[in-house]
């Protein structure tokens, strides 16, 4: 087991957001964090990385606990920036001297630029690239950290959808490539679908994990995904479960 999470909680400012979530990858496996927006998924990977402390529960990489800051894992925020005042080249390796040598990085980084669809782009500035590019670039920036784990909070999410799509696409080719154990934090069932090895459906206020589903299939593209209309509905529908059972215990709470 790579990674193992037990009963996490977690309160902002009284406010119970998670509540005892627990969940286990393997090494190498790609999972899926999927809820409704506001349901604690980025607070999720927050706790992982050591940038927010859990009220209670706790986190194992190879069966050691891990607190705190860890270089264990790389996280690719929601709204990742890159410096608009720094090339591309000295973006992607803003970490390189934290995970080693910084030339050394930069060696891997240059050499990463074609399959990252960069190449050429060492020397420009993000405003230079298109936004795919620049989420692209954020990812090599993720990728090149020496980390086992991936954690990637809605990679794709500010894209419009024929660049998410290709996006998705290009994560799915590199993806076994990349060799690293992903969680992957997504509101898009379809990605969720895509990419993953298992999906973990989270409520909401406080988020629990409520379903885990199994995706088969080994060779995927888009003619599949199409074809996955009932794992589409069962998701959706569990979903759904979800936020209606938070409104009915919502609506119970009113006054009469
Ligand atoms: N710094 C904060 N202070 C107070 N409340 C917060 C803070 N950050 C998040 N929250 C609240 O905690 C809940 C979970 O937030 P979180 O960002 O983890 O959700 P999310 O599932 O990632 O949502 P989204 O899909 O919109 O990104 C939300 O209701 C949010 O308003
Ligand atoms: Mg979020």
């Amino acid at each position: 087991m790579k990674l193992k999470v037990e009963e996490l909680t977690f309160s902002y400012e009284n406010r119970k957001v998670l509540d005892s979530i627990g969940f286990a990858v393997d090494e190498g496996e790609f999972v899926s964090l999927l809820g409704p927006s506001g349901s604690g998924k980025s607070t999720i990977l927050k706790l992982l990385t050591g940038v927010l402390t859990p009220f209670g529960g706790s986190i194992a990489v190879d069966d050691r606990p891990v607190e705190g800051l860890s270089q264990h894992f790389a996280y690719m925020p929601q709204n990742d920036l890159l410096f608009p005042w720094k090339t591309i080249l000295d973006n992607v390796c803003l970490y390189g001297q934290i995970h080693g040598s910084l030339e050394a990085m930069r060696r891997e980084a240059k050499a990463s630029f074609p399959e990252f669809g960069l190449a050429g782009y060492e020397d420009s500035y993000p405003s230079q690239l298109s936004g795919g590019m620049r989420q692209r670039a954020a990812f090599l920036r993720t990728a090149l950290c020496k980390a086992d784990i991936l954690l990637l909070d809605e990679p794709f999410g500010a894209l419009d959808v024929i660049t998410r799509g290709e996006m998705q696409d290009w994560l799915l080719k590199i993806r076994r490539k990349l060799n690293r154990t992903v969680v992957l934090v997504t509101h898009d069932m379809d990605e969720a679908i895509y990419l993953s090895d298992r999906i973990l459906i989270l409520n909401q206020s406080p988020a629990r994990i409520t379903h885990e589903i199994v995706v088969e299939g080994r060779q995927r593209d888009r003619q599949w995904l199409y074809g996955q209309g009932e794992l589409r509905k069962e998701i959706y529908d569990r979903i759904m479960a979800g936020v209606r059972e938070v409104k009915t215990y919502d609506s119970s709470m009113a006054p009469q």
